[in-house]
Order: C-alpha cells, then sequence, then structure tokens
C-alpha cells in the first residue's frame, strides 16, 4: 500500500527563520500553494511543508501509495473507521486525506516518488576491499555533500501499539525493528531499514526528520557548514543500532530535530523484526538529555 514517504509539514512560528534553518542544513526553498516548501538539491519533489502558526507542532505526513491502490485502500479505510477527510488548512489539495488514531493527517497520493538526485559511485579501501586506486580521497570528497532525499520520519505518539497497528494493518507498513518499550520502526518493503516510526511518549509530535547523504563525509561536512552559521553542534557523528547509518542530527530552532543519514541497512522481503533493548548508537558520543523531550504543545 504505502510505498515511501513523500514529505513531512510543520507549522512553525516564523517562516523567515524555518527558511534559513532548513537552507543551512542543505535543502532548497521555495513557495507553493501559498506554503513554504523545501526539497533536496536536483530532486523533483517538495520534502518539506512549513505553515505559519502560533507555535511548532506537526502538520501533516504525506505518503506515496502503489500506482492503482488507492481505491482498495479506501475500502479498507472504511472498514477501520478511519474516514476521509477535508484536506487541513494550508495543506496541497491532492490525494485522499485521514487522520491516523492520534488525530495526525495524513495525505495519500497515489503517485511515483521522484527519483533521488543521482550520487557517484563512493569507492573504498576498507577491510578487504580495494577499489580506489591512484584517487586521493581527500581530493572530492567534498564534491557532492547536499542531501539527495527525505529518508524518514519519527513521530512521538502515547499510543505506539495503536498507531502501529494502524499503519500496518490497514495502511501497509511493516515493523523492522522495535527498541523494547521506545521506539519502532516501519519500512515499506524491500528497501531502507526504516521510512516511518513512533517514538512512546506523552503525547503526539513530531521528532525528527533525516535525509540521506552520499557518504560519512557529507555527513560530517553538514555538520561543519551548520557549525559554520552558528548553529548548535547537536548529536553526531555516530553509528546507530537500529538501521545502522551513520548519523549526525542539529536541533531545529523549535525543539526538534533534523538528521543527515548515510549507509543504512537495506532489507528485503525476508527481514524478520526484532525486538532489542539497545541504545541507538553503535558508537560516538551518548544522545543529548533533550533528544527525547517532546516539545510540542499538546492537542
Ligand atoms: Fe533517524
Amino acid at each position: 500500500m504505502i510505498s515511501g514517504l513523500h514529505h513531512y509539514a510543520l507549522e512553525v512560528p516564523d517562516l523567515a527563520v524555518a527558511e534559513g534553518f532548513l537552507q543551512d542544513f542543505g535543502l532548497e526553498t521555495g513557495e507553493k500553494d501559498g506554503s513554504l516548501v523545501a526539497q533536496c538539491p536536483g530532486r523533483e519533489q517538495e520534502q518539506v511543508r512549513l505553515v505559519q502558526a502560533p507555535a511548532k507542532r506537526l502538520h501533516h505526513v504525506s505518503f506515496t501509495v502503489a500506482p492503482g491502490m488507492l481505491d482498495s485502500l479506501q475500502d479498507r479505510l472504511e472498514r477501520a473507521a478511519a474516514p476521509v477527510i477535508e484536506p487541513p488548512a494550508g495543506a496541497p489539495q491532492d490525494g485522499l486525506w485521514i487522520r491516523d488514531p492520534d488525530g495526525t493527517a495524513v495525505q495519500l497520493l497515489d503517485e511515483a516518488p521522484s527519483p533521488a538526485r543521482p550520487v557517484a559511485e563512493v569507492l573504498a579501501n576498507v577491510g578487504a576491499t580495494r577499489q580506489r586506486i591512484g584517487v586521493a580521497q581527500w581530493r572530492q570528497a567534498a564534491d557532492d555533500v547536499m542531501p539527495r532525499r527525505l529518508g524518514h520520519t519519527l513521530l512521538f505518539t502515547p499510543q505506539p501499539e495503536q498507531m502501529t497497528s494502524f499503519y500496518t494493518d490497514v495502511l501497509g507498513l511493516r515493523v523492522s525493528d522495535r527498541i523494547h518499550g521506545l521506539v519502532t520502526f516501519l519500512n515499506a518493503g524491500p528497501g531502507d531499514h526504516h521510512i516511518f516510526g513512533f517514538i512512546a511518549s506523552s503525547h503526539p509530535g513530531f521528532h525528527h526528520a533525516s535525509f540521506e547523504v552520499p557518504s560519512i563525509d557529507a555527513i560530517a561536512f553538514g555538520a561543519d557548514r551548520m557549525r559554520g552559521q552558528g548553529r548548535d553542534a547537536g548529536w553526531g557523528l555516530g553509528r546507530h543500532t537500529i538501521g545502522s547509518n551513520f548519523f549526525h542530527y542539529n536541533p531545529d530552532p523549535w525543539g526538534s530535530w533534523i538528521e543527515w543519514f548515510s549507509d543504512i541497512d537495506q532489507i528485503d522481503d525476508a527481514w524478520v523484526a526484532g525486538e532489542w533493548e539497545v541504545p541507538p548508537h553503535l558508537w560516538g558520543a551518548p544522545p543529548p538529555e533533550a533528544f527525547l523531550s517532546n516539545l510540542e504543545p499538546r492537542r
């Protein structure tokens, strides 16, 4: 059913602040349907929408649906008592709109995701692999360091079981892995280990969105760029446990997070979900204390 994450949308108190932050992060900004949108350089699809409002709050999430599946999805939604709604104010009009069990507006689009910006092969000399012969890596490592696609977003929820049932049984995502009692990661079939997920919390909210960059170097260049712009240092560099991706997070201006990732696990149909008791990082500094703070106002 759901084939991929299309974009996420936040209400924010100051669109100019949002625009500067997303540009420093490495996204291109523009205007669409009267909203501020941001997208990855070289990708013909918005990945973030920002709507002006008194406080930062999750506005909606948007997914692509496998071609031709929207009608049968509509039947399933009716059986699950998740009726179609009008698009919320400030949202795009297309697609099918519903509310998930937390009340978050969800857009379902009958279209294929735009291809991510093409990237070159990254040749490595690690382990027994010897691919990069006669090439000085430091002279090319900065050639392509910008985000190429939105990979995943994680939401806070007070009811991870109900949310997981809805997004799997009704919308067709699958559980990839869980960190016991804390995080649920969901996938849309073969590809990235997770495109969506939930962090247990007292109330709904937006935790972070994560963008793929072409290499671990690109993550570190991004972190340097943010520091150079006077942004807080954030959390990273590290390698995650669940999903195994290299990461660096920056706090956004409203108490949530934005991440660059590279080298995330790719799963296939044979993947078996596990339940783990592990910290989120395999190596690197532990997360800052505020990492799991849900500062979003209660609805
Ligand atoms: Fe992430």
